[in-house]
C-alpha cells in the first residue's frame, strides 16, 4: 500500500515538478488567468499582478528588449542594466582598440563619466499589452486567401492605430499570435542613450567559447553591464552630456542566497522564434532535410576558416566573431537534429495527430471544418520539401558565409532600386550600404574567403539537382574541389568588389556609370547566373507552398485550440515579452549519468588550459580561487557558484533574460541551453530541456572582487 501511494506521489510530483509538460512561453498579461495557480504550486510566492501590472511598477517594468535581439533587466534605481557578454559583444568590440582591448581585458567604468555611449543601441520597455484580436480580424472570413486576409488585417490595424491615444514617447506594435489567430498590441517606450558600464574579459565572459557553447556543464561568466540615460524629466532622449541616469518604475533586487534543486524559477524576456505546433511531416523535414543541408554548408565553410585561423594570429582575430556566429547555429542545428531523433519528436507528433483526428470524429462540425486538414498539411510539406532543401542550400551559400555573394546581392538590389524607385532612393540606400559594408570588409581576407566560397559552391553544385542550376556553370564548378578552387581564385582576382576602396570608387561615380560598372563586374555576373535559375525554378514554388503551409498552420492552430479546449496552449515565440517558469533541476544526459544543477569556480580551474584561446583563466581569478577570496558570494558549501540550470523553456532572444526566484528577486542571468535539449524550439521535452544561467553570485563576485567595481554593487539591492 505504502508503495502504491509512494509511486502515485512520485507520478504527481514528477508532473508537478515538470510543470508544463510541453514547455511554455506565456504572455505576462494572461498569467493570472492561465498560469498563476501552477506557478504558485511550483513554489512562487508572489502574484501574477506583481509580475504584470499596468498601474503600478511591477516586474515587467524592469525587463527590456535589448537592441531588439536580446533581453536585459534593470538592477538599480539608477538605470543599471544587466545583459549577456555575448549580447553586448558588438559594443564592447566597437570601443576596443589594439591598446585598449576591452574584449581581451574587460572594461569597467569607475565613475559615470567613464561610461561609454553606443550610437544605434536602444532598450525598449513594455508599458501595456492588449488583446486586439477583435479589431484585427473584423470582417475576416474563412474563405479569404492568405493575401486577402493579411490585407484586411493590415487595413484594420491601420485604422486601429490611428484611433489609439498614445502617451508621450509611447509607440505601438501589433503582433500576430497563435499562427495568426490572435493579435496583441504592445505599448512600448524606447530609450536610445544606453552606455557601456562594465564587461569582464572574454576569458571570463566567453570562457569555453565554441567548445562549451550549447553545453552543460558550463563555466561562463556571460554578462555585461549597461546604463540607461534619460533627459532631466526621465524621458527618452538621444545621447547628450546633459542626460542623467534613468529612474525605473521597478528594478530587480538580487538574492545572494541562490537557488537549489527543486526551487521555483522563472525567466522573463523576449524569446525570438519557436515552431512548437508543426505536424510530424514538417518536423521530419527539419530534422532530415533542412537542418542537414544548413549544417553541411556550414561544415565546409567553418573548416576552411578554422584552418586559416589556426595558422595565423591576425586571421584569427579577423574571423573570430564571424566564426563564432556561424558556428553558433551550426552547432545548434546539429544538437537539434540529434535531440529531435532522441526525443522521438516525429513519433510524438504522430501520436498527437491521431488523438486530434479521433477527436474530430466525435463532432460532425469539426469533421467538416478540419477533417482533411492534416492530409493537406502533409501534402503541402511534401510539395515544399524539394524547394525547402534547395532554399536551405541557397540561403547558406548567398547569406552570411561569404561576404562577396552578400555584396553582390546588395549591389544587385542597389541597381534595381535605381530602376524602380529613382535616384533619391538609390543615394540613400547607397549611403547606408557603404556604412554597413565598411565594417564587413574590415573582417575580410580574400584568400580565406575565396576558399570558403569554392568549398560552398562546390557543395552547392553537388547537392542541388541539375534542373535548378545554371547549365553553363555546371561543368565549370561541379566536378572537383581543385576545379572549384581555381574558378574561385580567378573570379576573386577579376572582380572589383573584393576591395572596399575599389567599391567606394565605383559608387562615387554618377549613378548610371556606377551601375554599369557593377553590372559588368565578374562577381555580379556570377551571382546573377547562380541566382537566375533559383529565382525562376525555386523561389516561386517555395513561396507558393510555404504560403500555403502558413495558411494551413493557422487553421491547424485554430483547430487545436478548439478541439483540445481542455488543454492550455502557449503561442509560439515571436520576439514579444514572455514569461517561462520551471524549477532548478538536473537531468540524465545518458544512461546512468546525472548532471547536477550547479557548477563552481573549482570547475573553471579544472578546465583551465594556460594560453588557450577558449580555456585560459585570468591570473587574478586564479589568485582569488587559490585564496578562496569569495566575499559574501560563496554558497553554503563554501564554493563559488558559476552557472546553474533549470527547466525554463527558453530560446534565442532569451539571452540576457533574468532568472527570477519565488519572491521576484534576481538569482541568475539566462544565456544558453544544454546540448541534449536544443530541439526545444520544435519539441520541448521536460526530461532533458534545460536553460543555462550565470549564477548572480558569480556576477557580483566578478564585479566586486575581480574588477573592484564596488560602487556598482552599492547601487544594487542585495537580499538574502
Ligand atoms: N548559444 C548561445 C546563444 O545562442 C550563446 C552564443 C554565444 N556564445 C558563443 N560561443 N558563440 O546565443
Ligand atoms: N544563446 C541564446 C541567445 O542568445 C539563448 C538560447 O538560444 O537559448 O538568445
Amino acid at each position: 500500500m505504502m508503495r502504491i501511494i509512494n509511486s502515485f506521489l512520485l507520478v504527481c510530483l514528477a508532473t508537478i515538478c515538470i510543470g508544463q509538460s510541453n514547455g511554455g512561453m506565456w504572455l505576462p498579461n494572461l498569467l493570472a488567468e492561465l498560469n498563476e495557480e501552477e506557478m504558485q504550486s511550483l513554489g512562487m510566492q508572489i502574484s501574477a499582478q506583481d509580475i504584470y501590472d499596468v498601474n503600478t511598477g511591477s516586474l515587467k517594468d524592469a525587463i527590456v528588449h535589448f537592441g531588439g535581439f536580446c533581453t536585459g533587466e534593470v538592477i538599480s534605481a539608477q538605470g543599471l542594466v544587466l545583459t549577456n557578454h555575448h549580447c553586448g559583444y558588438g559594443q564592447i568590440q566597437s570601443h576596443s582598440t589594439v591598446e585598449d582591448n576591452y574584449l581581451d581585458d574587460g572594461f569597467w567604468a569607475m565613475d559615470r563619466a567613464e561610461e561609454l555611449p553606443n550610437p544605434g543601441l536602444y532598450v525598449k520597455f513594455i508599458n501595456k499589452i492588449e488583446d486586439v484580436t477583435a479589431y484585427a480580424t473584423n470582417g475576416v472570413t474563412d474563405d479569404m486567401s492568405l493575401e486577402a486576409r493579411n490585407e484586411k488585417i493590415s487595413e484594420n490595424l491601420k485604422i486601429f492605430k490611428e484611433k489609439v491615444s498614445l502617451g508621450e514617447f509611447e509607440e505601438l506594435e501589433v503582433k500576430a499570435f497563435y499562427a495568426g489567430n490572435q493579435y496583441y498590441a504592445f505599448y512600448t517606450i524606447s530609450y536610445p542613450d544606453v552606455r557601456l558600464v562594465g564587461a569582464p574579459p572574454s576569458s571570463i565572459g566567453k570562457f569555453g567559447a565554441d567548445t562549451d557553447n550549447w553545453v552543460w556543464p558550463r563555466h561562463t561568466g556571460d554578462f555585461s553591464l549597461f546604463r540607461i540615460y534619460a533627459d532631466k524629466n526621465n524621458n527618452p532622449a538621444a545621447y547628450s552630456e546633459d542626460n542623467v541616469p534613468y529612474t525605473p518604475k521597478h528594478y530587480l533586487p538580487i538574492n545572494i542566497s541562490g537557488a537549489e534543486e527543486g526551487d521555483f524559477t522563472m525567466v522573463f524576456g523576449f524569446p525570438g522564434r519557436t515552431n512548437e505546433y508543426l505536424p510530424a511531416s514538417a518536423v521530419a523535414q527539419t530534422a532530415k532535410v533542412v537542418d542537414p543541408a544548413r549544417v553541411a554548408m556550414r561544415d565546409v565553410a567553418l573548416k576552411v576558416m578554422d584552418k586559416y585561423m589556426r595558422s595565423d594570429e591576425a586571421t584569427k582575430i579577423k574571423y573570430a566573431s564571424k566564426f563564432a556566429s556561424i558556428a553558433n547555429y551550426w552547432k545548434k542545428w546539429i544538437g537539434e537534429m540529434q535531440g529531435l531523433e532522441r526525443s522521438k519528436a516525429v513519433a510524438k507528433k504522430s501520436a498527437y495527430e491521431q488523438d486530434f483526428q479521433s477527436r474530430l470524429e466525435t463532432n460532425q462540425e469539426w469533421l467538416t471544418k478540419y477533417g482533411t486538414l492534416l492530409a493537406e498539411l502533409n501534402e503541402t510539406y511534401a510539395q515544399l520539401q524539394p524547394y525547402a532543401e534547395v532554399n536551405a542550400y541557397h540561403s547558406e551559400l548567398t547569406g552570411r558565409n561569404t561576404l562577396m555573394l552578400n555584396v553582390a546581392y546588395y549591389m544587385d538590389r542597389l541597381a534595381n532600386l535605381y530602376e524602380t524607385d529613382g535616384p533619391e532612393a538609390y543615394e540613400s540606400f547607397k549611403g547606408r550600404l557603404l556604412n554597413y559594408l565598411q565594417g564587413q570588409y574590415k573582417n575580410y581576407d580574400e584568400e580565406v574567403e575565396a576558399e570558403v566560397f569554392a568549398a560552398l559552391i562546390n557543395l552547392y553544385f553537388e547537392k542541388v539537382p541539375g534542373k535548378f542550376l545554371d547549365q553553363e556553370l555546371m561543368p565549370i564548378i561541379g566536378k572537383t574541389k581543385e576545379q572549384a578552387n581555381a574558378f574561385a581564385k580567378a573570379l576573386y582576382k577579376s572582380s572589383q568588389l573584393t576591395n572596399f576602396e575599389q567599391l567606394e570608387v565605383i559608387l562615387a561615380l554618377p549613378a548610371e556609370e556606377a551601375i554599369a560598372a557593377i553590372q559588368t563586374d565578374e562577381m555580379l555576373k556570377f551571382y546573377q547566373k547562380l541566382n537566375n535559375p533559383f529565382k525562376t525554378t525555386v523561389e516561386p514554388y517555395y513561396k507558393k507552398y510555404n504560403d500555403r503551409a502558413i495558411d494551413l498552420q493557422r487553421t491547424y492552430m485554430e483547430a487545436q485550440l478548439e478541439v483540445f479546449s481542455d488543454k492550455r496552449f502557449f503561442p509560439d515565440a515571436n520576439s514579444t515579452m514572455r514569461v517561462t517558469y520551471g524549477q532548478v533541476k538536473g537531468y540524465y544526459p545518458k544512461d546512468a549519468v546525472y548532471y547536477g544543477t550547479h557548477t563552481y569556480l573549482d570547475g573553471v580551474m579544472e578546465k583551465y588550459v594556460p594560453g588557450d584561446y577558449e580555456f585560459d583563466v585570468p591570473t587574478k581569478l586564479i589568485h582569488l580561487h587559490n585564496k578562496k577570496d569569495y566575499g559574501d558570494y560563496a554558497a553554503e558549501n563554501g564554493k563559488l557558484p558559476v552557472n546553474f540550470i533549470a527547466s525554463n523553456h527558453t530560446t534565442g532572444g532569451n539571452s540576457g533574460s533574468p532568472a527570477i526566484d519565488a519572491n521576484g528577486n534576481l538569482i541568475g542571468l539566462n544565456f544558453d541551453r544544454a546540448w541534449e535539449g536544443t530541439m526545444s524550439d520544435i519539441n520541448y521535452d521536460p526530461a532533458i530541456c534545460r536553460n543555462i544561467m550565470v549564477d548572480a553570485r558569480y556576477i557580483l563576485f566578478i564585479i566586486d572582487k575581480y574588477a573592484g567595481a564596488e560602487h556598482l554593487i552599492k547601487e544594487m539591492t542585495l537580499v538574502k
